[in-house]
């Protein structure tokens, strides 16, 4: 293991699909390994997509995430594949899809994740979870495990809009169930950059994070991430080939860019130690069981998050 202090669970999460959050968590990992630090990489997504990215066929495994979540006699530390002396992964496979039907009535649902991951989870130094493209009860896990959460999207307007939904489920979270958690910040993917509406999007989020720095919210300290990732032919072909985009193409501007987004990453100070625990929840806990994200969780304290509230990511840009 590393001699670095620091042990940081990172959710990488956004409800919309396609964003970015699977090919972060790889070249993310995989940069941060390279750091010298050791990283294991959580693939919490059905689709699986991170597990075939790191070149395991999900097919050929006896175990994966699924089982290390319903069967509680399964030893986690053997679903978990090295893919390099310092780089591992907790595989995924499609029957991971029912996990969230077949939890929906156990009483720890939204903390089996963690419960199951607390015998190994201090032996890495960062922890890397890919959830799904949804705020599910998988997602809740991945929130509840996690002490930040970093947000892939795209620099248009639409996957802004979904930002705020997003948000409200990290405070939900963060107020009932983990009052560690906070919001690292955005990591812009697929990015084009010469396009007016990127440049106003980003703006758009600057302001919004420097907005929130005086108030206690769990984004209060998030940052849009520099540098952002850039659209790159050779970042969309390297899953294909079960590799990195460090081992698919160690010099082209997407392995520039994912290596310098992890230094920035890895620069960012540890998380500060947890508050106490919550007095007695008055919010109903979040649950994908019923009502994902409790209607009366607002982004802004004292105003419900809508286009017109200073707060709201969709706030409009002139
Ligand atoms: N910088 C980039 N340049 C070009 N293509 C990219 C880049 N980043 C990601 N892609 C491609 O965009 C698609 C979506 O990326 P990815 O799978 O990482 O998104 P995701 O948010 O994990 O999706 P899902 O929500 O389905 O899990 C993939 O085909 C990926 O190869
Ligand atoms: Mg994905």
């Amino acid at each position: 293991m590393s001699e670095s202090p620091r042990h940081r669970v990172i959710a990488l999460i956004n409800q919309k699909g396609g964003v970015g959050k699977t090919t972060t968590a790889v070249n993310l990992g995989a940069g941060l390994a390279e750091l010298g630090s050791r990283v294991l990489m959580i693939d919490l997504d059905p689709q699986a997509h991170l597990t075939y990215h790191v070149g395991i066929d999900p097919a050929a495994i006896d175990q994966s995430v699924y089982d290390v979540l319903m069967d509680p006699d399964v030893d986690v530390a053997s679903v978990i594949q090295p893919i390099s002396d310092r780089l591992f992964v907790l595989p995924s496979e499609v029957n991971l899809t029912g996990a969230e039907t077949e939890l929906v009535n156990e009483p720890d649902r939204q903390k089996r994740l963690k419960s199951r991951l607390r015998p190994i989870v201090d032996q890495y130094d960062y922890v890397l979870i890919d959830c799904p493209p949804s705020l599910g009860l998988l997602s809740l896990n991945a929130l509840t495990l996690a002490s930040e959460v970093i947000v892939p999207m795209q620099a248009h307007f639409l996957p802004l809009q979904g930002l705020s939904k997003l948000l409200e489920t990290v405070q939900a979270v963060r107020q009932n169930m983990n009052p560690a958690l906070q919001v690292t910040g955005v990591v812009l993917c697929v990015h084009d950059a010469q396009t007016r509406l990127a440049a106003e999007v980003i703006d758009d989020l600057k302001r919004f994070f420097e907005a929130s720095r005086p108030m206690a919210m769990p984004w209060s300290n998030a940052v849009v991430f520099d540098p952002p990732i850039r659209r790159n032919i050779k970042v969309a072909e390297c899953p294909s080939f079960g590799q990195t985009i460090f081992q698919y193409a160690p010099h082209c501007p997407g392995a520039t860019d994912y290596r310098q987004l992890t230094a920035s990453i890895h620069g960012v100070p540890a998380a500060a130690p947890a508050p106490p625990p919550p007095v007695e929840a008055s919010q109903p806990t979040p649950d994908a069981s019923a009502d994902p994200v409790p209607p009366q969780i607002v982004v802004n304290p004292t105003e419900t998050s809508d286009a017109s509230t200073d707060q709201s990511p969709l706030a409009a840009s002139d």
